[in-house]
Protein backbone atom coordinates (compact mmCIF):
# COMPACT_ATOMS: atom_id res chain seq x y z
CA UNK A 1 0.00 0.00 0.00
CA UNK A 2 2.94 2.31 0.66
CA UNK A 3 4.70 1.75 -2.16
CA UNK A 4 1.20 3.19 -3.81
CA UNK A 5 1.73 6.43 -1.92
CA UNK A 6 5.55 7.27 -2.23
CA UNK A 7 6.62 10.63 -3.01
CA UNK A 8 9.27 11.40 -5.53
CA UNK A 9 11.77 13.89 -3.34
CA UNK A 10 10.99 17.19 -4.64
CA UNK A 11 14.94 17.95 -5.18
CA UNK A 12 14.33 15.22 -8.03
CA UNK A 13 12.05 17.50 -9.85
CA UNK A 14 13.73 20.38 -9.75
CA UNK A 15 16.97 18.29 -10.86
CA UNK A 16 15.40 17.14 -13.63
CA UNK A 17 14.19 20.57 -14.58
CA UNK A 18 17.23 21.74 -14.92
CA UNK A 19 19.05 18.93 -17.46
CA UNK A 20 20.58 21.35 -19.29
CA UNK A 21 20.23 18.07 -22.29
CA UNK A 22 16.44 18.18 -22.16
CA UNK A 23 13.78 21.24 -22.97
CA UNK A 24 15.17 24.94 -23.28
CA UNK A 25 14.48 27.54 -20.96
CA UNK A 26 13.55 30.23 -23.80
CA UNK A 27 10.16 31.52 -21.82
CA UNK A 28 9.83 34.80 -20.14
CA UNK A 29 7.07 36.15 -17.58
CA UNK A 30 5.53 38.26 -20.29
CA UNK A 31 5.81 34.51 -22.53
CA UNK A 32 3.34 32.70 -19.83
CA UNK A 33 0.97 35.77 -19.07
CA UNK A 34 0.83 35.66 -23.38
CA UNK A 35 0.40 31.71 -22.97
CA UNK A 36 -2.20 32.05 -20.28
CA UNK A 37 -4.51 34.81 -22.44
CA UNK A 38 -3.81 32.63 -25.62
CA UNK A 39 -5.02 29.54 -23.61
CA UNK A 40 -7.71 30.62 -21.36
CA UNK A 41 -9.95 32.97 -23.82
CA UNK A 42 -11.47 30.88 -26.46
CA UNK A 43 -13.79 28.24 -27.27
CA UNK A 44 -15.86 28.75 -23.79
CA UNK A 45 -16.82 32.32 -24.32
CA UNK A 46 -17.06 32.58 -28.25
CA UNK A 47 -18.90 29.05 -27.84
CA UNK A 48 -20.02 27.60 -24.24
CA UNK A 49 -21.09 30.92 -23.46
CA UNK A 50 -24.09 30.60 -25.60
CA UNK A 51 -25.47 26.87 -24.03
CA UNK A 52 -24.68 28.56 -20.24
CA UNK A 53 -27.22 31.53 -21.30
CA UNK A 54 -29.54 29.21 -22.96
CA UNK A 55 -29.69 25.91 -21.22
CA UNK A 56 -29.67 22.25 -23.29
CA UNK A 57 -32.24 19.85 -24.20
CA UNK A 58 -31.57 16.23 -25.98
CA UNK A 59 -32.87 15.45 -29.17
CA UNK A 60 -35.99 14.01 -27.10
CA UNK A 61 -36.59 16.99 -25.53
CA UNK A 62 -35.08 15.97 -21.81
CA UNK A 63 -33.43 18.65 -20.01
CA UNK A 64 -29.45 18.42 -20.08
CA UNK A 65 -29.13 21.71 -17.90
CA UNK A 66 -30.88 24.48 -17.29
CA UNK A 67 -30.04 28.10 -18.41
CA UNK A 68 -28.36 30.96 -16.23
CA UNK A 69 -29.50 33.76 -18.94
CA UNK A 70 -28.47 37.22 -18.19
CA UNK A 71 -27.14 36.26 -14.42
CA UNK A 72 -24.93 34.07 -16.21
CA UNK A 73 -22.52 37.21 -15.29
CA UNK A 74 -22.91 36.07 -11.63
CA UNK A 75 -21.82 32.36 -13.14
CA UNK A 76 -18.22 34.19 -13.84
CA UNK A 77 -18.14 36.17 -11.30
CA UNK A 78 -18.58 33.00 -8.86
CA UNK A 79 -15.98 31.01 -11.07
CA UNK A 80 -13.18 33.82 -11.08
CA UNK A 81 -13.45 33.00 -7.32
CA UNK A 82 -13.03 29.53 -7.67
CA UNK A 83 -10.31 29.63 -10.24
CA UNK A 84 -8.88 32.33 -8.17
CA UNK A 85 -8.45 29.82 -4.98
CA UNK A 86 -6.90 27.24 -7.12
CA UNK A 87 -4.38 29.60 -8.99
CA UNK A 88 -3.34 30.40 -6.13
CA UNK A 89 -2.29 27.04 -4.63
CA UNK A 90 -1.34 25.99 -8.54
CA UNK A 91 1.36 29.28 -8.34
CA UNK A 92 2.58 27.31 -4.94
CA UNK A 93 3.49 24.34 -6.06
CA UNK A 94 4.71 25.76 -9.56
CA UNK A 95 7.17 28.15 -8.19
CA UNK A 96 8.04 25.28 -5.55
CA UNK A 97 8.16 22.78 -7.95
CA UNK A 98 9.80 23.85 -11.76
CA UNK A 99 9.39 20.92 -13.69
CA UNK A 100 7.41 20.08 -16.97
CA UNK A 101 4.13 17.90 -16.26
CA UNK A 102 1.56 20.72 -14.67
CA UNK A 103 -0.36 19.09 -11.47
CA UNK A 104 0.87 15.74 -12.30
CA UNK A 105 4.40 16.70 -11.38
CA UNK A 106 3.04 18.67 -8.32
CA UNK A 107 0.96 15.58 -6.98
CA UNK A 108 3.65 13.24 -7.34
CA UNK A 109 5.59 15.11 -4.90
CA UNK A 110 2.75 15.22 -2.29
CA UNK A 111 0.20 12.96 -2.81
CA UNK A 112 2.12 10.15 -4.10
CA UNK A 113 2.82 8.04 -7.39
CA UNK A 114 -1.36 6.71 -7.68
CA UNK A 115 -2.79 10.08 -7.23
CA UNK A 116 -0.18 11.63 -9.65
CA UNK A 117 -0.74 8.53 -12.24
CA UNK A 118 -4.60 9.61 -11.68
CA UNK A 119 -4.54 13.25 -12.31
CA UNK A 120 -1.88 12.76 -15.13
CA UNK A 121 -4.53 10.76 -16.48
CA UNK A 122 -7.36 13.29 -15.73
CA UNK A 123 -5.29 15.85 -17.33
CA UNK A 124 -6.00 13.84 -21.29
CA UNK A 125 -9.24 15.20 -20.73
CA UNK A 126 -8.08 18.79 -19.87
CA UNK A 127 -5.61 19.52 -22.62
CA UNK A 128 -6.99 16.63 -25.71
CA UNK A 129 -10.47 16.01 -24.84
CA UNK A 130 -10.59 20.04 -24.51
CA UNK A 131 -9.21 20.55 -27.55
CA UNK A 132 -11.53 18.36 -29.44
CA UNK A 133 -14.21 21.12 -27.84
CA UNK A 134 -12.02 23.69 -29.00
CA UNK A 135 -11.58 22.25 -32.46
CA UNK A 136 -15.43 22.02 -33.21
CA UNK A 137 -16.15 25.46 -31.98
CA UNK A 138 -13.26 26.39 -34.14
CA UNK A 139 -15.08 24.96 -37.15
CA UNK A 140 -18.40 26.14 -36.07
CA UNK A 141 -16.81 30.01 -36.36
CA UNK A 142 -15.17 29.08 -39.78
CA UNK A 143 -18.34 27.95 -41.19
CA UNK A 144 -19.91 31.56 -40.15
CA UNK A 145 -16.43 33.26 -41.44
CA UNK A 146 -16.34 31.32 -45.15
CA UNK A 147 -19.98 31.37 -45.24
CA UNK A 148 -19.91 34.03 -47.69
CA UNK A 149 -17.32 32.70 -49.99
CA UNK A 150 -17.56 28.74 -50.04
CA UNK A 151 -20.00 26.48 -48.34
CA UNK A 152 -18.97 22.79 -47.70
CA UNK A 153 -21.72 20.20 -47.16
CA UNK A 154 -22.95 20.19 -44.14
CA UNK A 155 -22.17 16.30 -43.89
CA UNK A 156 -18.69 17.81 -44.04
CA UNK A 157 -19.18 19.76 -41.21
CA UNK A 158 -20.95 18.25 -38.36
CA UNK A 159 -19.86 15.46 -36.17
CA UNK A 160 -21.50 12.86 -36.00
CA UNK A 161 -22.57 13.11 -32.51
CA UNK A 162 -23.68 16.42 -32.84
CA UNK A 163 -26.32 15.58 -35.05
CA UNK A 164 -27.44 12.47 -33.13
CA UNK A 165 -27.66 15.09 -29.76
CA UNK A 166 -28.88 17.82 -31.32
CA UNK A 167 -32.77 19.16 -30.01
CA UNK A 168 -33.06 21.13 -33.59
CA UNK A 169 -34.87 19.10 -35.63
CA UNK A 170 -32.73 19.91 -38.85
CA UNK A 171 -29.71 19.04 -37.50
CA UNK A 172 -30.58 15.92 -35.73
CA UNK A 173 -32.30 14.91 -39.53
CA UNK A 174 -29.01 14.53 -40.78
CA UNK A 175 -28.99 11.35 -39.38
CA UNK A 176 -31.43 10.20 -42.47
CA UNK A 177 -30.23 12.53 -45.44
CA UNK A 178 -26.37 12.02 -44.92
CA UNK A 179 -24.50 10.07 -47.46
CA UNK A 180 -23.95 5.95 -46.13
CA UNK A 181 -21.40 3.82 -46.50
CA UNK A 182 -22.54 0.44 -45.11
CA UNK A 183 -25.29 1.84 -43.83
CA UNK A 184 -23.20 4.15 -41.52
CA UNK A 185 -24.15 8.39 -41.88
CA UNK A 186 -21.41 9.74 -42.96
CA UNK A 187 -21.29 12.96 -40.69
CA UNK A 188 -17.97 14.49 -40.41
CA UNK A 189 -16.39 17.70 -38.89
CA UNK A 190 -13.58 18.71 -41.51
CA UNK A 191 -12.41 22.21 -40.69
CA UNK A 192 -12.04 20.72 -37.10
CA UNK A 193 -10.16 17.93 -38.02
CA UNK A 194 -7.95 20.43 -40.56
CA UNK A 195 -6.92 22.89 -37.81
CA UNK A 196 -5.64 20.30 -35.64
CA UNK A 197 -3.09 18.67 -38.29
CA UNK A 198 -2.20 22.21 -39.40
CA UNK A 199 -1.27 22.81 -35.28
CA UNK A 200 -0.07 19.49 -34.78
CA UNK A 201 2.57 20.35 -37.67
CA UNK A 202 3.32 23.81 -36.42
CA UNK A 203 4.32 22.59 -32.51
CA UNK A 204 6.29 20.01 -33.84
CA UNK A 205 8.25 22.52 -35.86
CA UNK A 206 9.47 23.75 -31.91
CA UNK A 207 7.97 25.91 -29.28
CA UNK A 208 10.23 29.45 -29.74
CA UNK A 209 8.28 29.63 -33.13
CA UNK A 210 5.01 28.99 -31.60
CA UNK A 211 4.91 31.19 -28.60
CA UNK A 212 5.85 34.36 -30.74
CA UNK A 213 2.65 32.90 -33.20
CA UNK A 214 0.46 32.74 -30.24
CA UNK A 215 1.21 36.17 -29.40
CA UNK A 216 0.31 38.04 -31.93
CA UNK A 217 -3.06 35.72 -31.76
CA UNK A 218 -3.65 37.24 -27.81
CA UNK A 219 -3.64 40.77 -29.64
CA UNK A 220 -5.98 39.42 -32.15
CA UNK A 221 -7.97 38.11 -30.00
CA UNK A 222 -8.46 40.97 -27.15
CA UNK A 223 -9.37 43.23 -30.54
CA UNK A 224 -11.93 41.02 -31.47
CA UNK A 225 -13.77 40.55 -27.94
CA UNK A 226 -13.00 44.71 -27.74
CA UNK A 227 -14.77 45.15 -31.06
CA UNK A 228 -17.42 42.87 -29.92
CA UNK A 229 -17.97 45.07 -26.79
CA UNK A 230 -17.52 48.51 -28.25
CA UNK A 231 -20.35 47.97 -30.79
CA UNK A 232 -22.54 45.35 -28.89
CA UNK A 233 -22.97 47.93 -26.29
CA UNK A 234 -24.40 50.34 -28.04
CA UNK A 235 -27.06 47.70 -28.84
CA UNK A 236 -28.18 46.47 -25.83
CA UNK A 237 -32.25 46.24 -24.90
CA UNK A 238 -32.64 46.45 -21.12
CA UNK A 239 -35.45 44.62 -21.59
CA UNK A 240 -33.48 41.08 -22.27
CA UNK A 241 -32.43 41.80 -18.90
CA UNK A 242 -35.56 40.36 -17.65
CA UNK A 243 -36.35 37.84 -16.74
CA UNK A 244 -32.30 38.19 -14.75
CA UNK A 245 -32.04 34.35 -13.44
CA UNK A 246 -35.26 32.54 -15.23
CA UNK A 247 -33.87 29.67 -13.50
CA UNK A 248 -32.67 30.59 -10.40
CA UNK A 249 -29.42 29.73 -9.02
CA UNK A 250 -29.59 26.13 -10.18
CA UNK A 251 -29.62 28.07 -13.70
CA UNK A 252 -26.59 30.07 -12.53
CA UNK A 253 -25.14 26.49 -11.32
CA UNK A 254 -25.55 24.24 -14.32
CA UNK A 255 -24.38 27.38 -16.45
CA UNK A 256 -21.37 27.82 -14.33
CA UNK A 257 -20.55 24.16 -14.83
CA UNK A 258 -20.44 24.44 -18.78
CA UNK A 259 -18.87 27.74 -18.65
CA UNK A 260 -15.99 27.23 -16.49
CA UNK A 261 -14.50 25.90 -19.81
CA UNK A 262 -13.36 29.33 -20.30
CA UNK A 263 -11.25 29.55 -17.72
CA UNK A 264 -9.40 26.77 -18.19
CA UNK A 265 -6.11 27.12 -19.37
CA UNK A 266 -4.15 29.22 -16.95
CA UNK A 267 -2.41 26.03 -14.89
CA UNK A 268 -1.79 25.04 -18.24
CA UNK A 269 1.64 27.54 -18.77
CA UNK A 270 2.97 25.35 -15.16
CA UNK A 271 2.98 23.08 -17.77
CA UNK A 272 6.07 25.11 -19.43
CA UNK A 273 7.93 25.51 -16.20
CA UNK A 274 10.66 23.71 -17.31
CA UNK A 275 10.72 26.11 -20.60
CA UNK A 276 10.76 29.00 -18.54
CA UNK A 277 13.71 31.22 -17.51
CA UNK A 278 13.70 31.97 -13.04
CA UNK A 279 10.23 29.89 -12.78
CA UNK A 280 10.16 30.93 -9.57
CA UNK A 281 9.35 34.55 -10.05
CA UNK A 282 7.51 34.40 -13.11
CA UNK A 283 5.13 31.33 -12.92
CA UNK A 284 3.45 32.93 -9.76
CA UNK A 285 2.98 36.14 -12.00
CA UNK A 286 1.96 34.13 -15.76
CA UNK A 287 -0.89 32.21 -13.83
CA UNK A 288 -2.48 34.97 -11.37
CA UNK A 289 -1.77 37.61 -13.67
CA UNK A 290 -3.95 36.05 -16.56
CA UNK A 291 -6.48 34.67 -14.97
CA UNK A 292 -7.17 38.25 -13.39
CA UNK A 293 -7.44 40.20 -16.79
CA UNK A 294 -9.50 36.90 -18.46
CA UNK A 295 -12.18 37.20 -15.82
CA UNK A 296 -12.81 41.00 -16.28
CA UNK A 297 -13.07 40.28 -20.09
CA UNK A 298 -15.62 37.68 -19.48
CA UNK A 299 -18.06 39.59 -16.82
CA UNK A 300 -18.02 41.90 -19.52
CA UNK A 301 -18.97 40.10 -22.57
CA UNK A 302 -21.32 38.24 -20.67
CA UNK A 303 -23.12 41.57 -20.00
CA UNK A 304 -23.32 42.76 -23.18
CA UNK A 305 -24.10 39.87 -25.22
CA UNK A 306 -27.32 38.85 -23.03
CA UNK A 307 -28.01 42.29 -23.35
CA UNK A 308 -28.00 42.37 -26.75
CA UNK A 309 -30.13 39.30 -27.45
CA UNK A 310 -32.81 37.14 -25.53
CA UNK A 311 -31.06 34.62 -23.43
CA UNK A 312 -33.56 32.00 -24.86
CA UNK A 313 -31.95 32.68 -28.72
CA UNK A 314 -28.76 31.50 -28.13
CA UNK A 315 -29.63 27.72 -28.31
CA UNK A 316 -26.63 26.15 -28.98
CA UNK A 317 -28.28 23.44 -30.86
CA UNK A 318 -29.52 26.30 -33.35
CA UNK A 319 -26.48 29.13 -32.70
CA UNK A 320 -23.00 27.57 -32.17
CA UNK A 321 -21.38 30.50 -32.78
CA UNK A 322 -23.40 32.85 -30.14
CA UNK A 323 -21.15 35.96 -30.48
CA UNK A 324 -21.10 36.36 -34.00
CA UNK A 325 -24.89 35.32 -34.16
CA UNK A 326 -25.63 38.26 -31.31
CA UNK A 327 -24.11 41.54 -33.63
CA UNK A 328 -25.88 39.69 -36.83
CA UNK A 329 -29.46 39.35 -34.88
CA UNK A 330 -29.22 43.35 -34.51
CA UNK A 331 -28.19 44.48 -37.65
CA UNK A 332 -24.23 44.64 -37.39
CA UNK A 333 -22.77 42.15 -40.08
CA UNK A 334 -19.88 43.23 -40.75
CA UNK A 335 -19.05 43.13 -36.95
CA UNK A 336 -19.95 39.63 -36.82
CA UNK A 337 -17.55 38.56 -39.59
CA UNK A 338 -14.74 40.03 -37.48
CA UNK A 339 -15.67 38.99 -34.60
CA UNK A 340 -15.73 35.28 -36.27
CA UNK A 341 -12.92 35.88 -37.47
CA UNK A 342 -11.03 36.98 -34.44
CA UNK A 343 -12.89 34.16 -32.44
CA UNK A 344 -11.11 31.92 -35.27
CA UNK A 345 -7.55 33.24 -34.53
CA UNK A 346 -8.56 32.88 -30.59
CA UNK A 347 -9.36 29.36 -30.76
CA UNK A 348 -6.17 28.54 -32.79
CA UNK A 349 -3.89 29.99 -29.73
CA UNK A 350 -5.97 27.56 -27.44
CA UNK A 351 -5.25 24.69 -30.02
CA UNK A 352 -1.74 26.00 -29.82
CA UNK A 353 -1.06 26.08 -25.78
CA UNK A 354 -3.10 22.45 -24.97
CA UNK A 355 -1.74 20.67 -28.31
CA UNK A 356 1.95 22.07 -26.32
CA UNK A 357 1.15 21.35 -22.74
CA UNK A 358 -0.35 17.95 -23.68
CA UNK A 359 3.03 15.91 -25.39
CA UNK A 360 4.63 17.34 -22.08
CA UNK A 361 2.83 15.66 -19.57
CA UNK A 362 3.17 12.26 -21.61
CA UNK A 363 6.70 13.35 -21.63
CA UNK A 364 6.97 13.94 -17.82
CA UNK A 365 5.13 10.54 -17.25
CA UNK A 366 7.26 8.71 -19.43
CA UNK A 367 10.56 10.23 -17.88
CA UNK A 368 9.37 8.48 -14.33
CA UNK A 369 8.72 5.33 -16.14
CA UNK A 370 4.80 4.87 -15.94
CA UNK A 371 4.47 5.68 -19.65
CA UNK A 372 6.45 3.66 -22.38
CA UNK A 373 9.80 5.42 -22.44
CA UNK A 374 9.75 6.43 -26.42
CA UNK A 375 7.37 8.90 -25.33
CA UNK A 376 10.38 10.46 -23.17
CA UNK A 377 12.03 11.37 -26.21
CA UNK A 378 13.16 14.74 -27.36
CA UNK A 379 13.68 16.20 -31.40
CA UNK A 380 17.35 16.21 -31.94
CA UNK A 381 16.83 19.31 -33.66
CA UNK A 382 13.87 21.14 -32.51
CA UNK A 383 14.20 20.02 -28.61
CA UNK A 384 10.18 19.43 -28.87
CA UNK A 385 8.71 15.70 -27.48
CA UNK A 386 7.71 14.98 -31.19
CA UNK A 387 6.32 11.60 -30.72
CA UNK A 388 3.69 12.00 -28.05
CA UNK A 389 3.21 15.55 -30.02
CA UNK A 390 2.06 13.78 -33.28
CA UNK A 391 0.22 10.77 -31.22
CA UNK A 392 -1.94 13.72 -29.59
CA UNK A 393 -2.37 15.22 -32.97
CA UNK A 394 -3.83 12.00 -34.01
CA UNK A 395 -5.79 11.55 -31.13
CA UNK A 396 -7.47 15.07 -31.15
CA UNK A 397 -8.06 15.44 -34.89
CA UNK A 398 -9.95 12.05 -34.96
CA UNK A 399 -12.17 12.80 -32.17
CA UNK A 400 -12.93 16.43 -33.57
CA UNK A 401 -14.18 14.81 -36.85
CA UNK A 402 -17.41 13.01 -35.21
CA UNK A 403 -17.35 14.39 -31.53
CA UNK A 404 -19.96 17.09 -30.33
CA UNK A 405 -19.02 20.14 -28.39
CA UNK A 406 -21.32 20.14 -25.51
CA UNK A 407 -20.33 16.60 -24.25
CA UNK A 408 -16.67 17.55 -24.75
CA UNK A 409 -17.54 20.33 -22.71
CA UNK A 410 -18.48 18.32 -19.87
CA UNK A 411 -16.22 15.39 -19.79
CA UNK A 412 -12.99 18.42 -19.71
CA UNK A 413 -14.58 20.23 -17.35
CA UNK A 414 -15.45 17.58 -14.56
CA UNK A 415 -11.41 15.70 -15.49
CA UNK A 416 -10.07 19.62 -14.87
CA UNK A 417 -12.05 20.53 -11.61
CA UNK A 418 -10.94 17.04 -10.31
CA UNK A 419 -7.20 17.75 -10.71
CA UNK A 420 -7.75 21.22 -8.83
CA UNK A 421 -9.20 19.87 -6.27
CA UNK A 422 -6.50 17.32 -5.67
CA UNK A 423 -4.14 20.31 -6.41
CA UNK A 424 -5.28 22.59 -3.43
CA UNK A 425 -5.27 19.64 -1.19
CA UNK A 426 -2.14 18.81 -2.01
CA UNK A 427 -0.27 22.33 -1.10
CA UNK A 428 -1.81 21.32 2.62
CA UNK A 429 -0.50 18.26 2.43
CA UNK A 430 3.35 19.55 1.38
CA UNK A 431 3.04 22.18 4.41
CA UNK A 432 2.27 19.64 6.20
CA UNK A 433 4.70 17.07 5.11
CA UNK A 434 7.88 19.46 4.14
CA UNK A 435 7.03 23.24 6.18
CA UNK A 436 10.63 24.20 6.04
CA UNK A 437 11.33 23.42 2.10
CA UNK A 438 11.74 27.21 0.59
CA UNK A 439 8.53 28.57 -1.23
CA UNK A 440 9.19 31.35 -3.63
CA UNK A 441 5.33 32.04 -3.60
CA UNK A 442 2.90 31.32 -0.67
CA UNK A 443 -0.55 30.83 -0.44
CA UNK A 444 -2.03 33.47 2.00
CA UNK A 445 -3.90 32.31 4.40
CA UNK A 446 -3.52 28.72 3.23
CA UNK A 447 -6.13 27.02 5.20
CA UNK A 448 -9.26 28.43 3.91
CA UNK A 449 -7.44 29.00 0.79
CA UNK A 450 -6.76 25.72 -0.04
CA UNK A 451 -10.09 23.87 1.33
CA UNK A 452 -12.25 26.54 -0.27
CA UNK A 453 -10.72 26.07 -3.25
CA UNK A 454 -11.02 22.38 -3.46
CA UNK A 455 -14.55 23.22 -1.81
CA UNK A 456 -15.46 25.56 -5.17
CA UNK A 457 -14.11 22.74 -7.69
CA UNK A 458 -16.21 20.41 -6.37
CA UNK A 459 -19.57 22.22 -6.30
CA UNK A 460 -19.24 23.82 -9.44
CA UNK A 461 -18.53 19.92 -10.83
CA UNK A 462 -21.36 19.04 -8.68
CA UNK A 463 -23.73 21.35 -11.76
CA UNK A 464 -22.68 19.06 -14.34
CA UNK A 465 -25.15 16.74 -15.92
CA UNK A 466 -25.34 12.99 -14.62
CA UNK A 467 -23.64 11.92 -17.96
CA UNK A 468 -20.90 13.59 -17.11
CA UNK A 469 -20.13 11.44 -14.03
CA UNK A 470 -20.30 8.44 -15.51
CA UNK A 471 -17.91 8.80 -18.37
CA UNK A 472 -15.47 10.15 -15.81
CA UNK A 473 -16.05 7.11 -13.67
CA UNK A 474 -15.42 5.15 -16.72
CA UNK A 475 -12.41 7.11 -17.64
CA UNK A 476 -10.71 6.98 -14.19
CA UNK A 477 -11.40 2.64 -14.13
CA UNK A 478 -9.39 2.27 -17.33
CA UNK A 479 -7.01 4.61 -16.49
CA UNK A 480 -6.55 2.46 -12.93
CA UNK A 481 -6.13 -0.92 -14.84
CA UNK A 482 -3.38 0.48 -17.07
CA UNK A 483 -1.42 2.07 -14.00
CA UNK A 484 -1.63 -1.53 -12.53
CA UNK A 485 -0.91 -3.34 -15.82
CA UNK A 486 2.06 -1.08 -16.72
CA UNK A 487 2.74 2.33 -14.54
CA UNK A 488 2.85 0.12 -11.09
CA UNK A 489 5.61 -2.35 -12.66
CA UNK A 490 7.74 0.07 -14.53
CA UNK A 491 8.17 3.17 -12.25
CA UNK A 492 11.35 4.30 -11.75
CA UNK A 493 10.67 5.30 -8.03
CA UNK A 494 9.28 2.42 -7.13
CA UNK A 495 12.08 0.66 -8.70
CA UNK A 496 14.96 2.89 -7.65
CA UNK A 497 16.00 3.20 -10.54
CA UNK A 498 17.10 7.03 -11.63
CA UNK A 499 14.52 8.76 -14.06
CA UNK A 500 14.57 7.85 -17.80
CA UNK A 501 17.04 10.00 -19.37
CA UNK A 502 15.82 12.21 -21.95
CA UNK A 503 16.65 10.41 -25.43
CA UNK A 504 17.19 12.73 -28.42
CA UNK A 505 16.91 11.63 -32.18
N1 LIG B 1 -10.33 28.16 -21.80
C1 LIG B 1 -10.14 27.62 -23.07
C2 LIG B 1 -11.24 27.97 -24.00
O1 LIG B 1 -12.19 28.57 -23.59
C3 LIG B 1 -9.96 26.15 -23.00
O2 LIG B 1 -11.17 27.66 -25.15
Amino acid sequence: MQQLFRRKPIADLVAEGDNPNGLQRVLGAGDLIMLAIGAVIGAGIFGAIGTAAAGQTDAQGHVIRSGAGPALVISFVLLGFACALAALCYAELASMIPQAGSAYAYSYATLGELVAWIIGWDLILEYAVGNVAVAISWGDYFKTLTSGWFQLPVWLTTGYRTALLSSDPTVHGLLDVAPRVAGIPILVNLPAFGIVILITWLLMRGVRESARANNIMVVVKLLALALFVGVGVTHINPANYHPFAPNGFSGIHHGAAIVFFAYIGFDAISTAAEETRNPQRNLPIGILGGLAICTLIYVIVGAVLTGMVHYTELDPSVHADPLAFALQRVGLGTAGWLVALGAVFSMTAVLLVFQYGQPRIFFSMARDGLLPQWAAKVHGKHHTPYITTLLTGLFVATWSLIGDAGETYDLTNIGTLFAFVLVCIGVLVLRYKEPDRPRPFRVPFAWPVCLGGAAACLFVMWGLPAQAWERFAWWMVIGLILYFAYGYRRSTLRRGAPPVPVQHD
